[in-house]
């Protein structure tokens, strides 16, 4: 009889052909150029195998792309999410924002999160330009944009800023592919057996305080080194200690 009920309960969580987006909800706020996530139940093994992630903004009748996050992700396979890119600058810095996800050709079948807030790196947001959708719906919106989109002005004006607000678009594309790269890397790096050999308690672990954006290939280069190292080592116990 439990079980049953477990069964029920589970069917929907386990039997997912769809591809579910869970966040970012309403209220949240991601400031530019800091990291916003995105999170969602994968769909079942060959459902969204090839999603692409867009930000958008606009009303529910008239969505606009804003700047395209992620494409070719693997919507079933857990480990994407949650998944890591960084907010661009903005232009308002509002609760207008939401995600699109769309399943490889198939654009007539997209799913959404709701709206949320990208604020600026200080967290001052404004509110979204209006209070209702075109028919009605008391569900606030805006048309946004990436900052720099609008005129030549205004984007000598944020490639000026862009060392510091990190804001422009072909940092957050590379970024997000980076996070991407490096969650793969990290799960990779979990399954090689190097990692997990006993004598690798005895090799001094550096890649714990390597600066973030070099740890991965670094990490992997002394996984690399330290593997030789201990087969060294091994094969020079093998010749003295008769364990
Ligand atoms: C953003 O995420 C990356 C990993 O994806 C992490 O190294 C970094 O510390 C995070 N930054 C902030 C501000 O949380
Ligand atoms: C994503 O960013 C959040 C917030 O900065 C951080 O806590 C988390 O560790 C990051 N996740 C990954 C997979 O980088
Ligand atoms: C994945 O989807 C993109 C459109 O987003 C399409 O151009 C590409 O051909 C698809 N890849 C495969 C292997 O179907
Ligand atoms: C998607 O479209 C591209 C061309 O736009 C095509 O090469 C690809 O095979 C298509 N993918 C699927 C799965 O139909
Ligand atoms: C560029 O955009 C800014 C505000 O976004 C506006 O004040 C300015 O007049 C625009 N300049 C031109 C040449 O359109
Ligand atoms: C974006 O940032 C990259 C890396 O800092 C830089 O090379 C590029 O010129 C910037 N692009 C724009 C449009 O500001």
């Amino acid at each position: 009889m439990f079980t049953f009920f477990v069964l029920i309960l589970l069917a929907p969580l386990v039997a997912g052909d769809e591809f579910t987006p869970t966040a970012p909800g309403p209220g949240d706020v991601f400031k530019a150029g800091e990291n916003c996530t995105i999170s969602w139940m994968p769909s079942s093994p060959g459902g969204w195998t090839n999603v692409s992630v867009s930000l958008m903004s606009g009303s529910n009748d008239d969505m606009k792309l804003v700047t395209t996050v992620a494409h070719g992700l693997d919507g079933s396979n857990p480990s994407f999410s949650p998944f890591n890119w960084t907010c661009p600058e903005v232009e308002p810095y509002s609760a207008i924002y939401f995600y699109q996800f769309t399943n490889g050709n198939d654009t007539t079948d997209p799913t959404w999160t709701t709206r949320f807030t990208i604020a600026s790196s200080s967290g001052a947001s404004e509110p979204p330009e209006h209070s209702s959708q075109p028919n009605g719906d008391a569900i606030p919106w805006g048309a946004g944009s990436l900052r720099g989109d609008r005129n030549d002005t205004s984007n000598t004006m944020s490639k000026e800023t862009s060392s510091t607000d990190q804001g422009n678009q072909s940092q957050t594309v590379a970024s997000s592919r980076m996070d991407k790269q490096r969650k793969t890397a990290s799960t990779d790096r979990q399954a090689t057996p190097t990692v997990s050999l006993p004598s690798a308690s005895t090799v001094s672990s550096p890649p714990v305080f390597l600066p973030a954006e070099n740890a991965v290939s670094k990490a992997h280069h002394l996984n690399r080194v330290s593997l030789l190292f201990i087969t060294f080592c091994m094969y020079i116990l093998s010749y003295y200690c008769p364990l």
